[in-house]
């Protein structure tokens, strides 16, 4: 009996930490306030040069990227998907039309010069971009700075643009180079530029050659401002590479639409908690580099955007596995996509390339390892895709952490009434630690019209470092017949509300995140 009793409070003691915890308390104000309205093609894609057949199609269109890019699309009301084109690959990029057996041939071993060497485009690369319709996809197209050579720059432009199947159109913005803050000091066998790069001699030389590019492009027309600048390496030297200081020289044409900076938020050889799930440290990364460009691009009618986003870079090959691809690397792509709306980003392009641990998805079977296959982290972009639905004119806010560090709350507003809320529970969880943790959230006054919620849910029962087992609002996304979704989960739970609160707490488990529409009919 007493060897009962103590096992029986050894269970009731593993219990405990989950149930004793109070609820958390969101009241969630009633109007947005000051926030900004959320774009909704803010969900966008990067995709390096080298890659982009194989995400778009070679011969025939991508049938796997088409179905995961209509996936998105369709949720936020059917607006295109962003694509930007380009980095490291471009950027050492010349355009030859002559080249007609290969999309691309590097001159040198990609790999070994980390995709720095010299490579020639050819003409089956510029025709990928006849795969994608302007009803689904709207690009950024990056021209090459590094090796500066402008003509050649035009001459790709004005066919990737005649390629495109909705013409001019279809352009959302060109992008001159690539990370020219590396200019000076990367290279394969030789930098870029010499110590004399300064973000002036970029400047002026970034005017000069968007004015090549207006005239030589066919089809631009007569306004001027439809050029992406920019597009600095994450960790910039921001005192250095500050746009308030050279934008009066960027902008000199009448050019600049939008400016771009590159976010890989952290080491890949460290934790997931740490790196990615730690959301003070998201917090303070993207307020330090990025919130001073927010402001500055509001206040010039210029928009800020993330040209490449990924959740780790570096390690050498030696990196933690925990951060692709899964349940967790998912959570941080949620509470990333939500944080930057409040901030007022425009759009941020998550990379993708082929063999690329941190893209979404790969579009085919690669090196060993890299099988086409849908991963972890694109169901926090479906997640973030669902929280931006398709009404328009949403804005997003903050919600109050207080004493609770792993549990972050947002708030969205369409038209300005409350529509939905976010609550991620950060804190790590893996089958095997025991007893799932899990906190009840109490929600007060969502509005006395209001009579039910639906909650939808971002889960795995094997926890954050799965990949196999995830699913979104009851869903699972795989790459089988070129894309299927399957039943798989929790399917979305309709609560009833009473006096502006849900009947009963939302729970949330440990590595789990939560949707929540409010229904007033
Ligand atoms: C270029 O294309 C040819 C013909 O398709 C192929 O045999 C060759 O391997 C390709 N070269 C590279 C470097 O991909
Ligand atoms: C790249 O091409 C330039 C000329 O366009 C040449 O000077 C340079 O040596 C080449 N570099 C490599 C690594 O092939
Ligand atoms: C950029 O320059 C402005 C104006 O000189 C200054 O206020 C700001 O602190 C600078 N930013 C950085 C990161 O040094
Ligand atoms: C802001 O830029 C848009 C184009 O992006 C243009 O239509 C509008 O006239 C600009 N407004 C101001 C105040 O410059
Ligand atoms: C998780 O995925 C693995 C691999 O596909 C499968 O064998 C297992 O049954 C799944 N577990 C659950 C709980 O669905
Ligand atoms: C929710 O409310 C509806 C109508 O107000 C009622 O018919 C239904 O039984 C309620 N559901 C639950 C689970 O309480």
């Amino acid at each position: 009996m007493r060897l009962f009793i103590q096992f029986f409070l050894f269970i009731l003691a593993a219990a405990l930490p989950a149930s004793s915890l109070a609820a958390v308390k969101f009241n969630p104000p009633a109007t947005p306030d000051k926030a900004r309205t959320v774009a909704q093609g803010y969900i966008g894609f990067g995709i390096e040069m080298k890659s982009f057949p194989d995400y778009v199609g070679h011969s025939t269109p991508n049938k796997l990227s088409k179905f995961l890019l209509s996936q998105l699309s369709a949720r936020t009301g059917n607006s295109p998907v962003h694509i930007r084109v380009g980095g490291t690959s471009m950027d050492n990029g010349v355009f030859s039309p002559s080249l007609t057996t290969n999309a691309t041939l590097p001159a040198s071993n990609l790999a070994q010069c980390r995709l720095h060497t010299n490579i020639t485009i050819g003409a089956p690369w510029v025709r990928a971009f006849e795969h994608l319709g302007a009803a689904l996809a709207r690009y950024t197209l990056q021209v090459p700075l590094a090796r500066k050579n402008v003509p050649n720059g035009v001459k790709l432009a004005d066919a990737c643009v005649k390629a495109m199947p909705g013409g001019p159109a279809q352009l959302d913005a060109i992008e001159i180079g690539n990370e020219p803050n590396l200019y000076p000091f990367a290279g394969c066998g030789g930098h870029d530029r010499g110590p004399d790069f300064t973000p002036e001699v970029y400047a002026s030389g970034w005017n000069a050659y968007a004015q090549n590019l207006q005239k030589g492009v066919e089809g631009l027309g007569s306004s001027p401002k439809r050029y992406q600048a920019l597009a600095l390496a994450s960790n910039a030297d921001l005192g250095l590479w500050n746009l308030s200081k050279i934008f009066k020289q960027l902008d000199q044409g009448g050019h600049v639409k939008t400016v771009s900076q590159h976010y890989y938020q952290g080491l890949a050889t460290g934790t997931l908690k740490a790196q990615l799930l730690t959301h003070s440290t998201t917090v303070s990364k993207m307020e330090h580099n990025f919130r001073a460009n927010v402001e500055f691009s509001h206040a010039h009618n210029i928009s800020l955007v993330f040209g490449e986003v990924g959740p780790a870079l570096g390690g050498n090959g030696d990196i933690n596995p925990a951060l692709f691809g899964t349940l967790g690397g998912a959570l941080w792509s949620f509470d990333f996509l939500l944080y930057g709306m409040s901030m007022g980003i425009t759009r941020v392009s998550m990379q993708l390339g082929t063999n690329f641990r941190m893209s979404a998805w790969q579009a085919v079977d690669g090196e060993k390892g890299h099988p086409k296959a849908v991963h972890g982290n694109f169901y926090g972009l479906v997640a973030g895709a669902d929280f931006i639905g398709p009404a328009g004119d949403l804005k997003i806010r903050t919600l109050p952490m207080d004493d609770h560090p792993d549990i972050v709350g947002y708030a969205g507003y369409n038209s300005g009434k409350l529509t939905k809320v976010a609550v991620l529970n950060l804190q790590i969880w893996n089958k095997g630690d025991g007893a799932r943790p899990q906190r009840e959230i109490a929600l007060t006054k969502l509005g006395a019209d209001v009579k039910r919620v639906r909650v939808s849910r971002l889960t795995s029962p094997d926890g954050a470092t799965d990949e196999d087992n995830i699913s979104w609002a009851g869903e699972q996304f795989t790459a089988e017949n070129d894309g299927t979704v399957k039943a798989k989960g929790d399917k979305p739970a309709i609560i009833n509300v009473t006096n502006g609160s849900p009947v009963k707490p939302v729970v949330v488990a440990a590595s789990e995140a939560v949707l929540i529409e409010v229904l007033r009919n």
